[in-house]
């Protein structure tokens, strides 16, 4: 598929629509060995060899990243009134149009998945696919056997809504409690209303999987990393423990 030159370059993060003119001359890009003549020069990125600086650029237009999501960051891609996950991303990075694949509510942390792949995010967050998300609460109250099997049985929300059967698995029980949340289905504040549906309330929650892809322990609150190709097709597979 022929596509822009000047696309080609935006797509790998190298420069913008608007100034790849002149980083066009500045950085002396190539086509097949010749200097680009224009920006909407037509480029082939499966058989033309681009060069950027003499160095060999190959051409990857679909981006997936995790990120390891701080509270007080709202997952979307623009908001009128607070700060969003994108605002975490370096300049190049933006560049990508990555968006939140699937949320985390603006006070939750943990793994965020951000992609340019409209159909891949569609996969991670249809209930259809049932691609099972792992969540770590700290939560105000005895966490008990009934609500391990009401998680199971599926929850009804104080509103009526009934969620799938879910995996409940408590870690600590006691005036705070600590458990594992497993769902495959990722309604508003789903979690939360789980368990205040059981009379209890989430303190803390933080997403520690998405499928089999772990968040990665080197990434601290706000950073982020691509994500390998085997991670990037992990996500549908299910964790161990489920
Ligand atoms: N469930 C919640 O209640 N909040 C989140 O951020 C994610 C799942």
């Amino acid at each position: 598929m022929l596509i822009r030159l000047d696309k080609f370059l935006t797509d790998m993060g190298l420069t913008t629509r608007r100034q790849a003119p002149r980083f066009i001359k500045s950085a002396g890009v190539t086509i097949n060995g010749r200097p680009a003549p224009s920006p909407s020069e037509k480029v082939d990125p499966e058989t033309d060899v681009i060069e950027v600086s003499g160095s060999k650029v190959v051409y990857k237009s679909k981006r997936y990243y995790m990120m390891n999501k701080p509270a007080g960051f709202v997952s979307a891609t623009e908001d009128r009134y607070e700060k969003t996950v994108l605002n975490l991303l370096d300049e190049q990075t933006r560049r990508f149009g990555l968006f939140p694949a699937g949320r985390l509510d603006k006070d939750s942390e943990g793994l965020l998945l951000l992609t340019n792949d409209g159909d891949w995010a569609h996969r991670v967050i249809s209930p259809s696919k049932g691609v099972v998300k792992t969540y770590y609460i700290e939560v105000e109250g005895l966490l008990t056997e009934e609500d391990v099997s009401a998680f199971s049985e599926g929850i009804t929300l104080k509103d009526g809504l009934v969620c799938r059967p879910a995996k409940l698995k408590v870690l600590t029980a006691g005036v705070r409690s600590t458990a594992l949340v497993y769902l495959r289905e990722g309604k508003y504040h789903q979690v939360k209303r789980m368990i205040a549906a059981c009379g209890k309330h989430v303190e803390y929650l933080k997403r520690t999987a998405v499928g089999a892809l772990q968040l990665d322990d080197a990434l601290p609150g706000g950073a982020y990393r691509p994500l390998t190709e085997d991670e990037v097709k992990s996500v549908f597979e299910n964790p161990p423990e489920i």
